[in-house]
């Protein structure tokens, strides 16, 4: 019987290098590595490659799925002004289901059973992974080897890599958790696990200190177009482009930075550190985009969708048929959703500052105060006696009552 075949999401780093190994010898499981290239700052991919053959992967796949990520991923999230706890814009949780989509084919086209990841057994990620596999394909197997294998801390990880010739890093090990890709950087652990600590300066690398921002505010002019931004400043350039523009423009300010105590799918609090100038400013821009262009009620009902469109991405359900409906929701939103947000940067703070479009739905005649006013103030008496009706007979009874 031919050897039973495991897709495994490779990082490059000491965990999921030793995975390679423990799957082979432990598992007796052949190994196809593949590495998702998703905007993070990371290793010479050529390197990373080979390392996962000299660790005796069959293969190692490196897949650039940047423009896929930006414009299939971040392009619903931006739909959704996705924050998760109204705080958090999911950048670990947008990536997961790409990786797990290109998985998922591999395993298929590769005719292997298992899926693979390097996740901890408390974390978010591990349910992304799994759910997210088990719904694009219920046959498939998961293994989760940090969760099973019996290499607790650091030093015994080392010490089986070693034994068995898996090169080990020669610098101390990383105090925090790290994860990023085009829409932030998230970091955890270490002296962070204390709430109450201020986080040190030095786990920030995409902005920087706010008070050592330019004195001068800088502004940008967003365009979008159904949605999607489309141009900085009149110039067309791609959403990808522009994320990495406002990633830096607001990094440099000192914008984007969150600090929050966020809950866990599996229950627990965590705090969590995030940098994510561009996601950040490009949500506050889309938002006050959509207060000049959607219908009131329409806006008001997104909202409560968008608030579930977050925790379903955060819970790992990109793939389930509530997720693909709210997707639908907010697909229909969008069309009208086109014009300029002037953003204002300065000392850690982006605000929008001036909005317009084609689709507004600002009227100056009703909304001024001035002599070009159109708005019938007779119209409102009436609005009002029968708008109140209900209340006012309400409060009568209460009186009678007392
Ligand atoms: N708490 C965030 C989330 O669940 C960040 C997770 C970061 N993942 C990581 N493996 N360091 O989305």
């Amino acid at each position: 019987m031919a050897r039973e075949k495991a897709v495994l999401a490779y990082s490059g780093g000491l965990d999921t290098s030793v995975m390679i190994k423990w799957l082979i010898e432990e598992k007796d499981i052949d190994v196809v590595a593949m590495v998702g290239d998703v905007g993070q700052k990371r290793q010479d991919l050529d390197f990373i490659r080979q390392k996962a053959i000299d660790m005796g992967a069959q293969e190692c796949l490196v897949l650039d799925l940047r423009e896929e990520f930006v414009n299939e991923y971040l392009t619903l999230a931006l739909s959704a002004n996705a924050l998760y706890e109204n705080k958090y814009p999911l950048v670990s949780a947008l990536s997961r289901p790409i990786l797990v989509k290109h998985l998922v084919r591999i395993a298929e086209q590769y005719q292997a059973q298992y899926v693979v990841h390097g996740c901890t057994g408390k974390g978010n990620d591990q349910v992304r992974f799994e759910v997210g596999a088990l719904t694009l394909n219920p046959d498939l197997k998961i293994v989760a080897p940090v969760r099973e294998w019996d290499l607790l801390t650091r030093e015994a990880e080392m010490d089986w890599a070693r034994a068995r010739g898996v090169p080990v890093p020669t610098t101390m090990a990383e105090p925090y958790s790290i994860d990023d890709n085009i829409w932030g950087r998230t970091i955890e652990c270490g002296i962070l696990e204390d709430p109450w600590e201020e986080p040190p300066s030095d786990i920030y690398q995409l902005t920087q200190d706010p008070d050592m921002g330019p004195d001068q505010p800088e502004y940008v002019v967003v365009g979008f177009k159904a949605g999607v931004p489309s141009a900085i400043d009149g110039q067309p350039i791609s959403f990808m482009e522009i994320i990495t523009r406002l990633n830096e423009i607001g990094g440099k300010h000192g914008y984007g930075r969150i600090d929050m105590v966020e809950n866990r799918l599996v229950g627990l609090k965590s705090r969590e550190i995030y940098e994510t100038p561009g996601a950040l400013a490009l949500i506050e821009a889309h938002k006050a985009l959509e207060d000049l262009t959607l219908e009131r009620d329409l806006l008001h009902y997104k909202l409560t969708i968008e608030q579930e469109w977050a925790t379903q991405v955060y819970y790992g359900h990109w793939y389930s048929p509530l997720k693909q409906a709210l997707d639908a929701f907010l697909a229909s939103t969008q069309p009208s959703v086109n014009g300029d947000v002037r953003l204002k940067f300065h000392k850690g703070s982006c605000l929008a500052v001036g909005r317009r479009s084609d689709c507004s739905l600002y009227d100056f005649g009703l909304a001024t105060y001035g002599e070009k006013d159109s708005f019938d103030r007779n119209a409102s008496k009436g609005f009002i006696d029968i708008f109140g009706l209900s209340v006012q007979t309400w409060a009568r009874q209460q009186r009678k009552l007392k």
